[in-house]
């Protein structure tokens, strides 16, 4: 898929238009990846006070609120697309009174940070139906890591589960359509094969990968090269059967 146009409108995204139904799935329904995120980026030792922390395509900010949380010290910052829509990510947030989470407005494509700006950065179901460009934005989380900084990458495996979520996303928008009447989504979600989703993860030069397939999800931790390199140490990643 190539990028819009310069100039041109991206249709609208089924994420925004039911944003409050897929904050209800993300909340009560998905796997919750806190403990594998928390062991492959912020442990074995604390982390560091201020360690910055991102969640590119946050969504809901289901893992910036739950990180900010468990982590008073470290600021989280999750990247919104869609500008309109920053303030509602970041209510979430205040309603939870945490001062260390907040949401920016900035497309995955071009991440609004410096080069090796921030320590972790946390990828969710994200590259699965919602990105043009995949490999850009990999590149884009490549080149915002510290040297040393880690980055977890989540994506689902299971076509059947991720689907039901999507088709009833385009049930509510016949409720309340786009003034355009089109949506950016595809109606069938296809699942990245592990043999894609391990080629994207291995187009930029990491220090280390580890990548993990559990039936239901494959997960890329990834190190960058440069100081504070190492091992990462993976293998929290369980199991958690009953959640999509
Ligand atoms: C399937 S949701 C995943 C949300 C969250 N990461 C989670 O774990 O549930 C994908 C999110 O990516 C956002 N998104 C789509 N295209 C994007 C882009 N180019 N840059 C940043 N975010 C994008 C969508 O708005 C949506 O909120």
């Amino acid at each position: 898929m190539g990028l819009p146009a310069a100039g041109a409108t991206a249709p609208e995204s089924l994420f925004e238009r039911c944003s409050w139904f897929y904050a209800l799935c993300r909340e009560y329904l998905f796997r919750d990846h806190t403990p594998e995120i928390t062991d492959s980026l912020l442990a074995p030792v604390a982390p560091a006070d201020g360690t910055h922390l991102i969640e590119v395509g946050c969504g809901p900010g289901f893992y910036c609120c739950k990180l900010a949380q468990n982590f008073p010290k470290i600021p989280t910052r999750g990247i919104y697309v869609a500008e309109g829509r920053v303030r509602g990510a970041g209510r979430g947030a205040a309603d939870r009174r945490l001062t260390n989470a907040s949401f920016v407005h900035g497309d995955a494509h071009h991440l609004p940070l410096e080069d090796n700006e921030v320590d972790a950065v946390v990828v969710s179901r994200l590259f699965l139906i919602v990105v043009q460009d995949r490999e850009r934005v990999i590149a884009e989380i490549h080149r915002v890591l510290k040297g040393g900084g880690r980055c977890f990458i989540a994506e689902p495996t299971s076509g059947f589960r991720t689907r039901i979520p999507l088709a009833v996303m385009w049930v509510l928008s016949k409720v309340s359509r786009s003034p355009a009447g089109l949506y950016r989504e595809p109606r069938q979600a296809e699942v990245m094969p592990s043999t894609e989703f391990k080629k994207l993860i291995r187009s930029q030069p990491w220090e280390s990968i580890e990548v993990t397939n559990d039936g239901w999800y494959q997960y890329a931790v990834c190190e960058k090269r440069g100081s504070g390199a190492g091992s990462v140490p993976v293998g929290a990643v369980q199991s958690a059967e009953g959640s999509l």
